[in-house]
């Protein structure tokens, strides 16, 4: 029997055995018919957001149909949303509004069956395309390559299923080149072994910054979106599509002249925060050595428009995009353009950032010395702020290395009840475990609850510890506060 286990609820789930969902699709659209059908392939934190953003279109109705696959750690998605429960949890009220409001118009339907193509008007790919990286164990990234063969695959149950006149929306995060070389030979080359037309199906690419968190919805409706299409048809039909979606009354689209372009776009702009972060890695070592705050210094710089963007200190750079993206990138300019060269400072850049961790592990150790026999308590395991997200969450490299001092791990995260990486249970009862007296805090996630007055009181209460902000959430008032009873270290600011 295979099984498919829901990480956000640890609810079980039986992968059916007969795959064919036509007859629930049939009867899902015989309650929409007039609608435009939208399938959306991959329910991932990009995918499932996007389909509930189709399904309270702003200048249309569309019927939504969203496709995953039926394996053991992707079925439970689809069992969630057609059992009315949200795959996600994230700290955007407008997710539940937007799911709620789905459910009620009952116009969003989940499935495995690829035979949902054969009924979309619009197709959007929002799947994911991994980055195989080699590093050793300071994490100095040795090798890289990308395998393209899962995306192929998608690609091609959408050629072998779709309607001739389909549009095709790419929105996953490909190497720069890939719609033109990739996608649109597999499509075409479906469509002509079902002897369908070449000359009607249209396709695309978009970007969009989606952002866990507080934001999430709007992070796709109202945020500015770049797109182009393979040919003039293409991109036209892409932008009246995203003008029912987007809110354009508080945000502008975005024409570039090729699918190469935005692509592009999409890799570099990320590359760019990417190296923006490490490039802040060095000069924290050097605030360090120095004694000074850097903090202090990047708000002081930062208050000059030119320089507002400048990047905090801290523990890494995590998730999924930031750490692959730049990857993405040079191995598309080498594979797709001949180049000989990889980008270098970018390629360097993600090693920088994947490094960071070790240096917050060996600066923990430099400041509090041997730890073996603590109990020491992370706050925070997912790689961002108010978001459930462990996807490369430098958190993981950082535990790791502290548990094998033989320190004793206590994990809290409001967001992560267990954590698929690590195969374990993370807490949720953080005042019973601030009482329990560890010696050691580690500060490890931005989350708004480790910013509440109330935590702050209890940590007051507590008895002495040594407290370790990683990633700059405590001010100076509360470290202050905090250092007359505690021992307090802030990675990147120096001596206090
Ligand atoms: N997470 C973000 O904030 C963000 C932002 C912008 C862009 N992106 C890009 O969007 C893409 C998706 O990211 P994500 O975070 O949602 O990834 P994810 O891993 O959370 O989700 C991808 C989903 O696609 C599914 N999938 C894979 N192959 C499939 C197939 N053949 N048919 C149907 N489903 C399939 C997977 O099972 C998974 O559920 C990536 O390219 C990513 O780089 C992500």
């Amino acid at each position: 029997m295979a099984i498919s286990v829901n990480t956000l609820t640890q609810e079980i789930h039986e992968i059916p055995n007969n795959l064919d969902d036509s007859a629930v699709i049939e009867d899902f659209l015989s309650r929409h018919s007039g609608k435009k059908v939208v399938a959306v392939q991959g329910l991932g934190f990009v995918g499932a957001v996007m389909s509930i953003v189709c399904a309270n279109a702003i200048g249309e109705e569309y019927a939504v149909i969203g496709v995953d696959l039926a394996n053991e750690n992707t079925y439970w998605k689809i069992k969630s949303i057609n059992d009315g429960a949200f795959p996600l949890i994230a700290d955007d009220p407008k997710i539940s509004e937007f799911f709620d409001n789905a459910l009620a118009k009952g116009n969003f339907l989940a499935t495995y069956d690829p035979v949902a193509y054969q009924y979309a008007d619009i197709i959007i790919v929002d799947i994911n395309l991994d980055v195989q990286k080699e590093s050793d164990d300071k994490g100095d990234l040795k090798s890289f390559d990308v395998n393209l063969d899962s995306f192929k695959k998608a690609i091609q149950s959408i050629g072998e299923n779709c309607q001739d006149d389909v549009l095709v929306l790419v929105e996953t995060t490909v190497p720069p080149g890939a719609c033109e070389q990739i996608v649109k030979p597999i499509i075409e080359s479906e469509l002509a072994k079902r002897d369908l037309a070449l000359d009607k199906y249209r396709l695309g690419h978009s970007y969009e910054r989606v952002m866990p968190g507080p934001d999430y919805i709007n992070s796709i409706r109202e945020f500015p979106r770049v797109y182009a299409g393979v040919n003039q048809i293409s991109a036209d039909a892409i932008e009246n599509f995203l003008k029912t979606i987007i809110d354009i009354s508080k945000c502008k689209l975005t024409r570039l002249e090729h699918t190469n372009a935005t692509e592009m776009a999409k890799v570099l702009e990320n590359s760019y925060r990417a190296m923006n972060i490490a490039f802040v890695v060095e000069w924290s070592r050097f605030a360090e050595e120095a004694g000074v705050d850097l903090y202090a210094i990047v708000n002081a710089i930062r208050a000059r428009p030119t320089h507002a963007n400048l990047m905090y200190p801290g523990i890494g750079v995590g998730g999924y995009c930031l750490t692959k993206d730049p990857l993405l990138a040079s191995w598309a300019r080498k594979s797709f353009f001949g180049a000989e060269f990889d980008l270098e400072i970018s390629v360097s850049g993600v090693s920088k950032n994947d490094q960071m961790p070790v240096f917050a592990f060996n600066r923990l150790v430099e400041v509090f010395g041997d730890i073996s026999n603590n109990r020491v308590v992370f706050l925070g395991v997912s790689y961002r702020g108010d978001v459930g997200d462990t996807r490369f969450t430098p958190v993981d490299t950082l535990v790791r290395m502290v548990r094998g001092t033989g320190a004793e791990i206590v994990l809290h995260d409001p967001f992560v009840s267990y954590w698929e990486e690590q195969k374990c249970a993370v807490r949720s009862d953080l005042a019973e475990i601030i009482e329990s007296n560890p010696e050691l805090i580690i500060i490890s996630a931005g989350h708004s609850e480790y910013k509440s007055p109330e935590i702050m009181q209890k940590l007051l209460e507590s008895e002495p510890t040594k407290i370790y902000d990683t990633i700059g959430l405590l001010n100076y008032e509360q470290i202050a506060m905090l250092q007359e009873k505690h021992i307090v270290s802030v990675l990147g600011r120096g001596d206090i």
